[in-house]
């Protein structure tokens, strides 16, 4: 897709545009600048369509939810006539040509700036920047491309990637999104931690037993199984999402919040961990079952999935950082489709107090008497800290319970989704939450010795019912590291 917003960039022009909290989170920040009355949005595809078919196409799916108080529907008007569509051929630089002329003609003789939002399959990137630099960037202002993932399946193939795209653009043109970086509770980690007294001192292996990081979906490949099937769940949810929110969980304090100081230092996290060991992963793949008189398919039922795949749809790992705030501290990842509840979660354990008077009370479970820090990314963000309690009354019994803080309770405004920040951040050329080269070849070095073993040994998956809660193998991971997953506890 080509967007065309004509307002010259922050980092560009020298000019920040001032934005408030409150403007920052609603989108039509940009229509507030004179300029942005000439956005367009153009969508780009092989298929026929005309225009007023796109236009229909986004309108079943376009909401009006950020500011309810003002007209919706003349909103989704104004918004829908600035879509157009352009069919073409990815590899053909006189289709591009035929766009770069009809973005022309919107864009008349301003400063035009373009953003290129590339959500296609990786054997076209190359093809698609090529074409788009070469016939169809921007003349007088920026030309930016926003690139989805997989970047690549391993080291080898991430690297050609970037070095073809470097061919034809340079790093600062090129947005690598993780749309987990751009989640609200992902975002907040830093301020929890950078800006509380409570969290900061205590953000190390001397009070941290281990870290967890947890995605589960209660659904599996659903119509995807022919992406899945080639890239598997360390790849499609491991290697980038949750790797990501580790090196920004685990990074020293960074210079400033520039892009740079923070890649920086959530570099220098990836650079620190040792590559992945067989030993200290687990495999699961779903399978068919029935509950409720209904029958939920496995994932090799799905017929773009190969009957005999051994493609991991669950995985749990154990990940090391060697430096003097972790040492020895187990970060534990688990990731997994068809399981029996939607959530994302970081679960930070903390250590046992010392010479507690009151462990007597937790009988032989002294896991019990510890802290345990939750920041649910979704849904129904939330972040509670589990403390030790005395139970009102006579007695002395102890209790464990929740200190709260529940988004929907205590902000009444809409989370914003993730891609709204995410382009935005593109379009103000704001790079924070996008991933750096070098972050993305030290994340590729962390798994690909182990999908290489994976892969070549045709390591058989545990197989564990759809809906349930994976494999028992991953308590037993955690179990090595006297670990106990708190999502389960
Ligand atoms: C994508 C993965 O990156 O993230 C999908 O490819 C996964 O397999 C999705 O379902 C989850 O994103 P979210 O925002 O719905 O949690």
């Amino acid at each position: 897709n080509a967007v065309t917003p004509s307002t010259p960039s922050k980092a560009e022009n020298g000019a920040p545009a001032e934005i408030t909290l409150d403007e920052f989170e609603d989108l039509s920040v940009l229509s507030k600048n004179d300029d942005s009355t000439h956005f367009t949005i153009f969508g780009y595809a092989r298929s026929k369509m005309t225009d007023a078919e796109l236009r229909h196409m986004v309108s079943k799916t376009l909401t009006c939810r950020i500011d309810k108080r003002e007209n919706c529907s003349e909103k989704m008007e104004e918004f829908l006539k600035r879509c157009f569509y352009h069919s073409g051929q990815y590899d053909s630089e006189e289709h591009f040509m035929d766009l770069d002329k009809k973005l022309k003609q919107h864009e008349g003789s301003r400063v035009s700036n373009r953003l290129f939002y590339l959500s296609i399959p990786p054997n076209i990137f190359l093809d698609v920047v090529k074409c788009a630099s070469k016939s169809a960037s921007s003349v007088n202002g920026w030309t930016r491309v926003i690139v989805e993932k997989p970047f690549g399946r391993d080291s080898e193939s991430s690297a050609a990637l970037t070095r073809g795209l470097k061919q034809y653009l340079v790093e600062d043109q090129i947005f690598r999104i993780d749309h987990y970086l751009g989640k609200e509770l992902v975002e907040n980690l830093s301020v929890l931690r950078f800006s509380n007294l409570v969290f900061e001192p205590l953000w190390s292996r001397q009070y941290i037993r281990n870290v967890q990081l947890i995605f589960s979906e209660d659904f599996g490949t659903e119509g995807r199984g022919g992406y899945f099937d080639g890239y598997g769940i360390i790849r499609d949810i491991m290697q980038n999402h949750l790797l990501q929110i580790l090196a920004l969980f685990a990074m020293e304090t960074p210079i400033s919040l520039e892009a740079e100081d923070i890649r920086n230092e959530k570099v220098k996290v990836l650079r620190s961990m040792k590559p992945l060991q067989l030993e200290d992963v687990v495999i699961g793949q779903y399978k068919s079952h029935t509950k409720g008189g209904m029958t939920y398919p496995g994932y090799t039922d799905d017929k773009t999935v190969p009957k005999d795949s051994v493609t991991p749809t669950f995985a749990a790992a154990a990940l090391f950082i060697n430096n003097a705030r972790w040492d020895g501290v187990p970060f534990l990842m688990k990731a997994g489709k068809a399981l029996h509840t939607k959530r994302a979660e970081i679960r930070v354990q903390f250590r046992h107090v010392p010479g507690n008077l009151y462990k007597g009370s937790f009988g032989t479970d002294l896991d019990r008497a510890t802290n345990e820090l939750v920041i649910r990314v979704q849904p129904d963000e939330a972040i509670y800290l589990k403390i030790n309690n005395k139970i009102p009354g006579l007695g002395m019994r102890l209790d464990r319970s929740n200190l709260n803080l529940h988004y929907a309770a205590r902000y009444s405004k809409e989370i914003p989704d993730a891609y709204e920040r995410l382009l935005l951040d593109a379009i103000e050329g704001e790079r924070r939450l996008f991933i750096r080269s070098d972050e993305l070849d030290a994340a590729w070095s962390l798994f690909t010795p182990l999908l290489k073993e994976l892969e070549e040994k045709r390591i058989a998956p545990e197989l564990y019912p759809y809906g349930s809660r994976g494999p028992v193998g991953a308590h037993y991971l955690a179990a090595k590291y006297n670990v106990r997953w708190g999502d389960l506890s």
